[in-house]
């Protein structure tokens, strides 16, 4: 999960990174409440999650209230990427004398964590990469050692830190690579870190990708999710423990295991080509134990799909038998009732396949149709959703 820029410095500042202060708001007037507040200058800053906003006119310097609330006002509703800016983020002015860069992530290509810092912050990164990369000290992390003050250093001396200045720099990288490893980010990047005129060091900009997989033990994390952005289905299919991600397509797909859901995309996207482009609309995989339950839940979001046209099931019998996927889906359909309205292709094998083809046919519902093969049944939902695009 992304945290947009005001969660990113509250975490900062529950871990000791000298931030500044800072205050959301959804409206002009509480933007000007919150300049107020802080007193002096302030950025009026668009919290949303992608880079470059400042370019796209979504950071303001404002020197009293009344002109950070005419920002808040040009700002709040503004579209920076594709993303609505639904809030703004009023954060005490800083006196900017230098603009450095500092990220720690996870480099998967390494097997390794990787921190990368520069005295030239600011600017696009990529752009900082391509041109002048020797001006980009890249130092690899170890997971065991982590960023002790030691290595902190040395990441700053790289970066080419004039002597003086690399033990502030370095407190404040040990105090990122803090948020970093307890609270199990796989990114976390200021751009800028600066300088003060008063030489102190302070996190500007912050960014933080949290790891998913960690979220068991960080309990406090799920408050961190804005329901607003996310996906009403993904949300619903979370809230079910499904593993569910909405596609572009019409063609709902449901199967077990991650395999061969993934191949199923791929062969549906492949026969569509045939019926008028239709292409998946979802990742749904329902995992080893199909019950009736979690294969209700499971067409229960994909039906909910407004795009969606037909569904494909595909269902490999293992742990769990055919004839209880069918006995499932049959149950499902049951329980869905009237909600279930869009034509299903069925393909089963594996344990019991006979068994459970038994079943589907004796239960003779309109909507089901069964296909033998895995290459049949995309075809006959692909050509299905076309027929009702
Ligand atoms: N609190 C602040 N006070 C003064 N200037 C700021 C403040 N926050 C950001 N800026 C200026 O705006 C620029 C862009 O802001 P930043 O937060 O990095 O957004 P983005 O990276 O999305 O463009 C910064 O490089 C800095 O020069
Ligand atoms: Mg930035």
């Amino acid at each position: 999960m992304d945290l947009y820029e005001y969660q990113a410095r509250d975490l900062f500042e529950a871990h000791g990174v000298p931030v500044l202060a800072g205050i959301v708001a959804e409206t002009p007037e509480d933007a000007r409440a919150a300049a107020e507040k802080l007193g002096g200058v302030t950025a009026v800053k668009a919290q949303v999650k992608v880079g470059g906003r400042g370019k796209a006119g979504g950071v303001k310097v404002a020197k009293t209230p009344d002109e950070a609330y005419e920002y808040a006002q040009q700002i709040l509703g503004m579209d920076i990427k594709g993303h609505t800016v639904h809030r703004v983020m009023i954060a005490a002015g800083a006196d900017i004398a230098e603009e450095y860069y500092f990220s720690v992530l996870l480099d998967r290509a390494n097997r390794t964590y990787l921190a990368m810092c520069s005295v030239e912050g600011g600017v696009e990164i990529e752009q900082l990469a391509a041109e002048r990369p020797d001006d980009l000290a890249r130092v690899p992390v170890s997971a065991l050692e982590g960023i002790t003050l030691e290595v902190a250093k040395d990441i700053a001396t790289q970066a080419k830190f004039p002597a003086e200045q690399v033990d502030a720099v370095a407190d404040v990288l040990v105090k990122l690579w803090e948020v970093f490893d307890e609270e199990d980010a796989t990114l976390v990047e200021v751009n800028p870190l600066v300088k003060t005129g008063d030489g102190t060091i302070l996190a500007l900009d912050g960014k933080v990708t949290l790891d998913d997989n960690a979220d068991f033990r960080h309990e406090d994390h799920t408050k961190l999710v804005d329901e607003r952005t996310e996906n009403p289905l993904e949300a619903k299919a979370k809230a079910k423990g499904l593993n569910y991600v909405k596609l572009d397509g019409d063609v709902g797909i449901i199967g077990n295991g991650a395999g061969l859901v993934m191949s199923t995309l791929d062969v549906v996207a492949y026969a569509g080509e045939n019926h008028g482009s239709v292409k998946p609309a979802n990742f749904l995989d329902i995992g080893g134990g199909a019950s009736a339950q979690v294969m209700a839940d499971g067409l229960d979001v994909i039906l909910n799909d407004d795009q969606v046209k037909s569904v494909f099931v595909n269902v490999f019998g293992g742990i769990t038998s055919c004839d209880a996927v069918a006995n499932g889906i049959v149950q499902a359909l049951d329980i869905l009732g009237d909600k279930a309205t869009k034509p299903l292709v069925v393909r089963l094998d594996g344990n019991n396949v006979e068994a459970g083809r038994q079943i589907l046919a004796d239960a003779n519902h309109p909507l089901v149709h069964i296909a033998k093969t895995m290459d049949a049944g995309a075809d006959q939902a692909a050509e299905l959703a076309h027929a009702a695009k």
